[in-house]
């Protein structure tokens, strides 16, 4: 077997326990066992996502959230604005292209987060929605996702629809508190789970304009979803050894308290950026936008250092878009411990030559 030590910003290392549960035995999908597993999911996601909504759990990578929120939300000629930070920002915008909404982005600088201020600037009366990244994983910019979701609000009633892929779990996302309507993410992120389940949570305003929104969709269509929930099911056969997966992790999460995990990532995404400006490759984002699950670090040596440390076992990923050859990013989300990052930052001291 091939061990390597994980640290690129997604999949993320799994713990034994949630592998273990995600190798079960199968159960029916149709019986009891999948919908007191549906129940205690349920319960637990709504616990991080902080929402009384219903969160739904497709198959899917986390680009197949975007185009199940986008084809619920929205029907054809509809325009929405995308704030845009970054690769997945744009990919989101891209989304909404590609289903012939007409998307007015409103960007930043690589490397910052978006102000609200800018946003509020950019938003008209004929926004049906405002597509943002909460974390925004080419660049480790964090999004203040509370003063934006504030400031579309208090001016309009665009949906407010939230890619949180690499963020939720390892960053405070309250969903509800901050009237969020769609909020996305994917079980290979600060979960800890195994790729290949896309969740997503659906606030009232949305449920609602799922009914009404005519872009064509089936497999994505979250009504069949609603209506299975109902009673403890999904539509279609579900992954059910990744629910289990999600289903351990969910409880590990739970033991730890999501204001621990937060503060468990915030102080790994310090020692990443101490470490690694130490050896002269400075953090891309300023210490107030910091993402506490990705980082990203600038400087010549960063190709260089992504492919040694390939080399001794250890993965992390290069730089995306404009950043491409000049970057090296750090995934220190879930599972992964100070210990890992000590290790990373050993191999990088010792390949770069410093003391
Ligand atoms: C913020 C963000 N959005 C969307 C995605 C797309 O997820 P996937 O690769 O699972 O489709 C990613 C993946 O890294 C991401 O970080």
């Amino acid at each position: 077997m091939e061990d390597e030590l994980l640290l690129v910003p997604g999949p993320t290392p799994v713990p034994a326990e949630v592998s273990a549960a995600g190798g079960r035995p199968m159960v029916n999908h149709r019986g009891p066992h999948f919908r007191s597993l549906y129940a205690r999911v349920q319960e637990g996601l709504r616990y991080v996502f902080q929402t009384r909504s219903e969160v739904l759990v497709f198959p899917s990578a986390g680009t197949g959230m975007l185009e199940t929120a986008i084809v619920n939300c929205f029907s054809p000629g509809d325009r929405v604005l995308a704030g845009v930070m970054g690769a997945f920002g744009q990919r989101f915008a891209e989304v909404a292209q590609a289903f012939g909404l007409t998307v007015d982005a409103v960007e930043c600088a690589w490397g910052r987060a978006l102000q609200p201020q800018a946003i509020a600037a950019a938003l008209r009366p004929e926004h049906r929605g405002v597509l943002l990244t909460f974390n925004e994983t080419s660049t480790g910019a964090l999004l203040n996702l509370a003063d934006v979701a504030a400031a579309v609000r208090a001016r309009s009633d665009a949906l407010v629809l939230v890619d949180a892929v690499s963020g939720l779990g390892g960053a405070d996302l309250r969903m509800d508190e901050w009237g969020c309507d769609v909020v996305l993410t994917a079980s290979q992120k600060a979960l800890a789970v195994p790729p290949g389940l896309g969740l997503c949570a659906v606030g009232p305003r949305a449920v609602t304009a799922c009914q009404s929104a005519s872009l064509p969709r089936f497999y994505w269509d979250w009504r069949p979803y609603l209506r299975s929930a109902a009673h403890g099911e999904t539509p279609y056969t579900p992954a059910v050894g990744l629910w289990y997966a999600l289903d351990a992790a969910l409880g590990r999460l739970r033991a730890e308290g999501l204001d621990n995990a937060f503060a468990r990532h915030r102080a790994l995404a310090a020692t990443v950026r101490e470490g690694f400006a130490a050896v002269g490759l400075p953090p891309l984002t300023p210490d107030a936008e910091a993402s506490p699950t990705v980082t990203c670090l600038v400087g010549q040596a960063a190709p260089r250092l992504v492919a040694a440390l390939q080399e001794r076992g250890i993965a992390v990923a290069g730089g995306m878009g404009p950043l491409a050859g000049k970057a090296l990013r750090v995934g220190h989300m879930g599972a992964v411990t100070q210990d890992d990052l000590r290790t990373l930052l050993a191999a990088a001291r010792d390949i770069l030559g410093a003391s």
